[in-house]
């Protein structure tokens, strides 16, 4: 049996990765074999467009450039780590896929969602998430929580109203299609988070066994 798809989704300082190192030890213990990998990057290749991407020194892509590197990188990804993943009957848990960029790069950098939509289905070739986590709070905690983490990238050092774009364009796309997503509560506490993850777990595994 196929593996399932799984992506964690949210602005800056969300505990995207914290809730993916909680998701993959619950599926573990039931005897899951999981895959965990992140966007962009997952691949050395694509992990070098992400150092490319987030670097504050060099020259900053423009909109265009930057979309298409993000899809480049996906590409790659798909290729050579979830799609074998996938088939391999694992779960891959994925820290941010495209619901990212149309977030980000449509309605934070203003690009179109059909020119986005395009080449998602382009690279993606039908393939989408079984299910999308979205870690939701207000921007100025996330940015809080990712300032006292060190240094920030070229996408951390955006301005507030960014994020604020950035928020609304992923709470779209859950008011869209929202049999896709779990919208989580970031702000609550981490107990609290966990419980929640918990039982999604346990539903996606009666839904997989069925
Ligand atoms: P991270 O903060 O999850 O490590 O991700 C790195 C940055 O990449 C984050 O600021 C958001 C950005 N990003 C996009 O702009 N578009 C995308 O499609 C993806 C996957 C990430």
């Amino acid at each position: 049996m196929a593996g399932r798809f799984i992506t964690i989704e949210g602005g800056e300082g969300a505990g995207k990765s914290t809730a993916q190192l909680r998701l993959r030890a619950t599926l573990e213990s039931r005897g899951i074999s999981v895959v965990c990998t992140r966007e962009p990057g997952g691949t050395p290749l694509a992990e070098s467009i992400r150092q490319t991407l987030l670097d504050v020194e060099g020259e900053a892509p423009v909109e265009m450039a930057e979309l298409l590197l993000i899809f480049a990188s996906r590409a790659q990804h798909l290729a050579k780590v979830i799609e074998p993943a996938l088939a391999a009957g694992k779960w891959v848990i994925c820290d941010r896929f495209t619901d990212a960029t149309f977030a980000y790069q449509g309605a934070a950098r203003g690009l179109s969602n059909e020119l986005i939509s395009t080449l998602e289905r382009l690279v993606q070739e039908g393939r989408q998430p079984d299910a999308v986590i979205l870690m939701d709070l207000q921007p100025h905690i996330g940015m809080e929580r990712a300032k006292s983490r060190g240094a920030l990238d070229r996408f951390e050092q955006e301005q507030h109203h960014f994020y604020e774009r950035v928020r609304s364009g992923y709470l779209a796309r859950v008011h869209e299609n929202p049999a896709r997503y779990t919208v989580i509560d970031a702000e609550q506490e981490l107990q609290s988070v966990y419980n929640e993850l918990d039982k999604l777990a346990d539903r996606w595994i009666s839904e997989h066994d069925r």
